[in-house]
Parts: structure tokens; sequence; C-alpha cells
């Protein structure tokens, strides 16, 4: 059993049980890198402040990186009973630099250490789960060209309720998706907050230079309570939330794709790669990843209310129950990861059945409120013209018919305002073209929205907000 780092004042090893219990090297071997980097440049600000000499800060530096180089060849090999990474680094650096390496940890402790660490491993996190929303959308807009015309039911309450076509309707996702890279990008500018220099949380009596291991580190702001640096979990469970809100926006979405294939709305076709059989009825094809994504939702909801219930109650400063923040937040990184990418080629891959769309759009009377607003344009008062429509559809109901199956004769009966210029005011085509206002479904509309999205994107995957 290997010596702890922390044995000085204890008569007894620890109870093998426990320290398995206790160890967290399994999940927080993940910030290797970070640990190490933020070490490198722990040591080469003690070294320029001459808190140590510089000999040993260059020994450390050195030791550290070949460190890093095993652990980027994946030859490291690690502790299980060194705890976490953090000790598992400093021990190593120790067994292969010796005296100086026992110099590293001055003026600092585990708990604005891993605090830095679980940051700097959380920003990129950020930068890399806003590129993958950024695939996402880039292949949503590769595909809304061409559906701009292509007519679909749009529904509230699940019942067919007015027109629109498919690229109103893949923009709408869209737009859902740049909130969540909104909302990241905000998470990621308070993440962005260097906690060194707090030390287990009453600061220090060395004259660190905290700005300078900031800037080395890549920070933009210092971290301003050293009680609060190493209290604050709060990048977590709002990366946690952000994740949960874009899980969500990916269930609704995978949630409609399902009833969309099914064979009572024939809508679209998922491709066969993106989809699986049944081991019992051969003529199955299940639509399993989007089933797959939207059930993996609730585990990062699950993994959010973790995060929230384990911070809920505990004490200023660090506490040891914060060694669960990272299997929480690394499982919603994760899921929140896979599902996009899975979810992207899903998309991509699938066939929209636009006869289909279109025929089911023709029925269902999408265009009653269109008729309606035509008397309106006649001079019969909304209200008035929505009674009257309403009797219509009854009417045609009894028939089994569409209002655009109906004759002027029929028509006039129920109202005198009908006129023969009532058949083009009704076609699905001129419902969606109506429709033109800023954000409506109208080609002209969709058209305009989709270039003020790529524009945005374009921005967006051109500056370094994904970096
Ligand atoms: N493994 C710990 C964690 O992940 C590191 C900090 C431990 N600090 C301490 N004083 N026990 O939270």
């Amino acid at each position: 059993m290997n010596k702890k780092l922390w044995s000085g004042r204890f008569q007894k090893a620890a109870d093998a049980a426990m320290e398995d219990f206790q160890s967290s090297i399994f999940v927080d071997c993940r910030m290797a890198r970070e640990d190490i980097l933020g070490s490198i440049a722990h040591a080469h600000m003690l070294g320029r402040q001459g808190i140590i000499s510089p000999t040993d800060a260059d020994q450390i530096e050195e030791g550290l990186r070949s460190i890093l180089t095993d652990y980027e060849n994946g030859t490291l090999v690690l502790n299980k009973s060194a705890e976490d990474i953090h000790m598992n680094v400093e021990q190593i650096l120790t067994e292969r630099i010796g005296k100086a390496g026992k110099r590293l940890h001055t003026g600092r402790s585990r708990n604005d250490q891993v605090a830095l660490d679980l940051r700097l491993y959380m920003m990129s996190a950020i930068g890399l789960t806003i590129g993958n929303i950024h695939n996402l959308q880039a292949a949503l807009l590769k595909r809304v060209h061409e559906h701009i015309h292509t007519v679909m039911p749009g529904f509230t309450h699940m019942q067919k309720a007015q027109p629109i076509t498919v690229a109103h309707y893949l923009m709408a996702y869209f737009e859902m998706f740049r909130r969540d890279v909104e909302r990241l990008t905000d998470c990621k500018k308070r993440t962005d907050s260097m906690p060194l220099g707090a030390g287990a949380l009453a600061g220090s009596t060395y004259p660190l230079d905290r700005s300078l291991v900031c800037r080395q580190l890549g920070f933009s702001s210092l971290a301003r309570n050293s009680i609060d640096a190493v209290s604050d979990r709060d990048f977590c469970i709002e990366f946690a939330s952000c994740a949960s809100i874009l899980m969500m926006h990916l269930s609704r979405f995978c949630e409609e794709l399902i009833i969309f294939s099914s064979d009572e709305f024939r809508y679209i076709e998922m491709d066969d790669a993106y989809s699986t059989g049944s081991s019992i009825m051969p003529q199955k094809k299940n639509p399993d990843t989007a089933e797959l994504v939207r059930g993996k939702t609730g585990r990062v909801y699950g993994d959010l209310f973790n995060l929230l219930t384990m911070m809920k109650g505990l004490p200023l400063a660090y506490n040891k129950d914060m060694q669960e923040d990272k299997e929480a937040v690394f499982d919603a990184l994760d899921t929140v990861n896979d599902c996009l990418t899975i979810f992207t080629s899903m998309f991509s891959t699938l066939r929209f059945l636009t006869d289909r769309m279109f025929e089911s759009a023709g029925c269902g009377f999408t265009n009653a409120t269109d008729v309606a607003d035509y008397l309106v344009r006649k001079g019969v008062p909304f209200r008035t013209a929505h009674e009257t429509v309403g009797k219509l559809v009854l009417a045609c109901l009894e028939e089994g018919k569409a209002i655009a199956d109906l004759s002027l004769f029929e028509l006039k009966a129920v109202s005198p305002f009908f006129e023969e210029d009532v058949f083009d005011c009704i076609s699905l085509i001129a419902c969606v073209e109506g429709r033109s206002l800023s954000g409506g479904p109208a080609p002209v509309a969709v058209l305009s929205h989709i270039e003020e999205s790529e524009q945005w994107l374009k921005e967006q995957t051109s500056g370094d907000v994904s970096q």
C-alpha cells in the first residue's frame, strides 16, 4: 500500500473498503491534462515569485511535461489508492524527479486545484457541445432550402390546425438550438473564473501571482472570493441545466419524428442505418435512435437533480460530497454530445414523404381559418365568419367532404358573401403564401429567416466561440 501524501497525522492505514469507497480516480482521471497544465502554471508562477527556486520550478515543469506526454500516449499508469488525479500526478512527479516534486503543492490546496481542473475541463467541454449543436444546425439549414414550398399540416393539441411548410417547421427547431448555444455561451462566461490562490478556503500567505496563472491558463478573470472559489459548483449545475433544456428540445424533435414515421402519418421515413428490426415481427422497422435519444433525456435531468440535491445542504466551503459532481456533470456532457452526434446523422439521412404530407394537409380542414378570413375580407365580422365556417365544417364532416370540394352554389347557401375567387384564396398554397409576416410560413418569410440564420451560424463558426 502506498504512503498517503497526507499521512503525517495518521497512526493507522485507511481501511481498504473505505479507500475504494472514497477514491475518485476512475472518474477524475479524465481531467489529467487539465491537472497537469494547472500544475505547470502554478509551478512556473512559484518560481517567478521566488517562492521556490527557478531550478526546482524548471524540474517540476519538465517532470509534468513528461507525465503529460505519457498520458497522451496512453502509457501513464495511475494508482487507485492515490485517491484522485491530483494526488496521482503529484505522486508520479515525485517518483520521477525526487525532492523538487514535493514543493509543487506550496501555496495550493486540492480544494482550489479541483475547482481549477474542473473549470478548465468544462470550458473546453462547453466549446465542444456548442460545436456539436452548430453541426446539427448546419444539417438543418442544409435541408430547408429544398422544402420551402413543401406543405405539411401544422398541429395544435395534436389536431390538424393550419398548413405550414417543412422548412418553416424545421426552422422552429433551429431557433430552439440557437437558444441552447446562447445559454451555453453564457454558462461558459461564468465557468471562466480562475480559482487558484483560494487555497483550502482562506487564500494564502505566499506572494502568489494569481493574475500570471490566470493569463497562462487562458482564463479571463479571477475568482473574487476565496471561500466562494472553492465552494461553488454553479457552473456544473448551469451546464447540466443547459444540457437538460437541450435534451428536452432533442426529445421533442424525436417524439415528432417517431410519430411522423408511423404508418398512420407516413410523413417521413428513417434511413435503415438508423432503425432496427424486431426479433419476432418481420415487418418491423423501429425508430430506435430517436427513441433512445428521447429516453436519455431523463438521464440528463437526473444528473441535474443529482447536482442540485448534492449541493443544497452543503455548508461553505469544500465538502467531500462535492466529489460526486464529476460523475454527474460528465454523464450529462457525454450523453448530450452522443445524442447530438447521432441525432444529426439520423436527421441528415431521413426522407420527407412530401406527397403524403401535402395530401394530409389537404384534409382535416387546415384551411378553415382562411375561409373565415376570406369572409372577413368581404366585410363579415370575424366572430360571425367563424360561426359560419364552423357550420360549414360540420356539414362537410357529415358528407365526408373538404371545404374546397363544395360548389360555389353550396357555399353561397351558407353565406352570400362567397364568390368565385374563394377557391383560389383557400388552396393550401394560398394559405401558406398568405402568411407572409416575419416569422410566418410563407416561402418569402422563411427564406429571410434562413438567410439570417445562415449568417448567424457563419459568424458563430468563424469566431472562436466553439473553441
Ligand atoms: N477528489 C476530490 C474531489 O474530486 C478533490 C478535492 C479533495 N479535497 C479534499 N480536501 N479532500 O472533490
